[in-house]
């Protein structure tokens, strides 16, 4: 009796599964820079995901050329190309997401806050667009220096009075991929197979590894402190170590375009209503004194439902945290005056 009763509930189950899947909403993103080095990777792997029905490419330049390349490509999602400022509003419009991966990549010698003249006005451009074209999407940024551009996306919707706090990421998961590559090839453990969360902000002076809160878990007394360190350290000077070894071709654009993919995918299943999908990211909080931090959320229809925090540190890590956070309440300052006239 018990048998037939659990062959029921699971016939039960799976209609429920199909019917969840098929009731899954149709959902359109938008890629603003998408003919860039990292645009182009990142469409590519949103045209292959069943999560998204429709793309939108927009750039400069040929858009309409890789929107129609990728169109070939027999997965059900639309793609279309936009070029131009003057098509900005159509790439955006009755867009659910947006990713922005417009602006410079740094070159060696450069930080990421050394960007921040160029790239500040470029996002601030595209969020003038954004408030008024699609207010309601949610709006992922990849633009560096992440730290301080997102305080200037967040400004631009305050100002226009269309900003929900929820619906504004920067996309820090290159960190955690990074992290979770790092430690697996220390540990020889399938990296895929953990999850390092990151904390704070994307530079190497404001990002933090949380190595004792791996899972599955790992004994971190086991490992010389050294080796964490240097462990922490890889993960903090990577995108610099790709700037170099590029030797002035730009940064990272494959494992970023793949990271920012498993984001915008996430974020999909969380508008999708599925449960217990988390990320970290790069989100207006009140986790520390910072206005903005990365920490672990729990993602939902209308972006971030819970901010997860950073849950309980080692006092090596509290260390750690209290030393960034001068350095990350600078950017978001830097990131909080622009465009505002000094006095
Ligand atoms: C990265 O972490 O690789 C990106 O932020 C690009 C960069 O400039 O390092």
């Amino acid at each position: 009796v018990l048998s037939a009763c659990l062959q029921r509930l699971d016939s039960k189950l799976c209609i429920l599964r199909r019917l969840s899947t098929s009731s899954s909403l149709r959902i359109q993103v938008s890629v603003i820079g998408a003919t860039g080095g990292i645009g182009q990777k990142l469409s590519l792997l949103l045209k292959v995901s069943p999560q998204v029905s429709a793309l939108k490419l927009h750039d400069v330049q040929n858009s309409q050329g890789v929107a129609l390349d990728l169109s070939h490509i027999n997965t059900a999602s639309s793609v279309h190309g936009y070029n131009g400022p003057a098509s900005l509003h159509e790439a955006l419009a009755q867009s659910h997401i947006v990713v922005i991966t417009a602006g410079l990549p740094r070159q060696p010698n450069q930080t990421r806050a050394d960007l921040f003249k160029v790239n500040a006005d470029i996002v601030r451009d595209i969020m003038r667009a954004v408030a008024v074209a699609c207010p309601e999407a949610l709006v992922a940024v990849i633009t560096n220096p992440v730290n301080s551009v997102l305080p200037v996306a967040a400004n631009v919707l305050r100002d226009a009075g269309v900003h929900d706090p929820r619906r504004l990421f920067g996309v820090t998961t290159l960190d955690v991929v990074r992290a979770n590559t790092f430690l697996g090839r220390m540990l020889c453990k399938d990296p895929a197979t953990l999850k390092v969360p990151v904390i704070g902000g994307h530079s190497a002076e404001t990002m933090l590894p949380i190595f004792s809160q791996t899972s599955p878990c790992i004994d971190l007394d086991s490992i010389d402190s050294l080796k964490i360190r240097e462990l922490r350290d890889e993960v903090r000077h990577a995108g610099t170590k790709v700037v170099n070894a590029k030797e002035g071709l730009g940064s990272a654009t494959l494992s970023i375009a793949y990271a920012a993919a498993r984001f915008v995918i996430s974020l999909c299943r969380g508008m999708n209503g599925e449960r217990d999908v988390i990320e970290c990211a790069y989100v207006e909080s009140d986790v520390t004194d910072a206005k903005y931090f990365a920490s672990a959320v729990l993602l939902g229809p209308e972006g971030v439902k819970k901010n997860l925090g950073y849950g309980k540190l080692t006092d090596n890590e509290c260390k750690l945290l209290n030393a960034l956070m001068p350095q990350l309440m600078a950017d978001i300052e830097l990131g909080d005056n622009h465009g505002k006239k000094p006095g």
